[in-house]
């Protein structure tokens, strides 16, 4: 266990209660627009569902780190730090405390190391961008906690951030093409079905509600303040005819 997170441990539902304005926010979002779980045939998310959506709204948060890199690196720090850092504590609070330590740690990755094979022989790599992504979400953190980015810090936090979003595109990528989908082919549908409603379980008691719902709310507002909301801006510029 690392040092972050020796210290994330003890205070991990304290850390839910300081995030709580952030999913509250989310949540309100979510009974606006969002809609609440479907528990009809054909509404239900499966357990690989549940964690390739919550990967998107995770690869939102590297989205975001992306773009302030490249703000950063062009020697601009005067964008709105603190929405960096809620994007940040999102990401501990969903993708590390909830994501990773609740479903995967306790239930993907036993599994997959226990049928073997080419998936089992990626778990340890797995494990260690984890923890590697924790000490990221750390510093970003710790260099967000004023709302303003010093000067002086730029440098490292852009590369702290850009390592870190290639890191976590590669590692959501091979989970969802290679360890999601040798764990579902190696339980039953019975089983299948069991960590479905084991995953809901886990998540309601996790966030007192749906949690995919709040998180994507709440990167949403992280985007607003940012100016990141719109997805045409990410539309590729003209291309050179071949
Ligand atoms: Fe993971
Ligand atoms: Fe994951």
């Amino acid at each position: 266990m690392d040092q972050d997170q020796d210290q994330a441990r003890p205070s991990r539902r304290a850390a839910f209660v300081a995030a709580g304005g952030v999913f509250a926010a989310g949540l309100a979002l979510a009974g606006c627009g969002g809609k609440p779980e479907q528990k009809s045939p054909g509404g239900e998310v499966s357990a690989v569902e549940d964690l390739m959506r919550e990967h998107g709204v995770l690869r939102r948060i590297l989205i975001v780190y992306r773009e302030t890199a490249g703000w950063l690196a062009a020697g601009r720090t005067d964008f709105d730090a603190a929405a960096l850092g809620q994007a940040a504590d999102l990401f501990r609070a969903f993708g590390e405390d909830y994501h990773e330590r609740e479903l995967e740690e306790q239930h993907v990755f036993p599994q997959l190391q226990k049928a073997g094979g080419p998936a089992a022989a990626l778990v340890p790599v797995l494990l260690a961008q984890h923890a590697r992504g924790r000490q990221a979400t750390a510093f970003v953190r710790a260099r967000c906690a004023s709302g303003r980015i010093a000067p002086a810090d730029a440098p490292a936090l852009g590369k702290v951030l850009q390592d870190f979003a290639r890191m976590y595109e590669a590692h959501t990528a091979f989970e969802d093409t290679v360890a999601f989908q040798a764990w579902r082919q190696s339980m039953s549908d019975k089983e299948r079905e069991t960590a479905g409603d084991q995953f809901e379980k886990v998540e309601r008691s996790h966030f007192a509600g749906g949690g995919f719902e709040m998180a994507a709310g709440q990167v949403a507002q992280i985007e607003q303040k940012l100016g990141l909301a719109d997805l045409a801006r990410y539309t590729a510029g003209a291309v050179p005819a071949p």
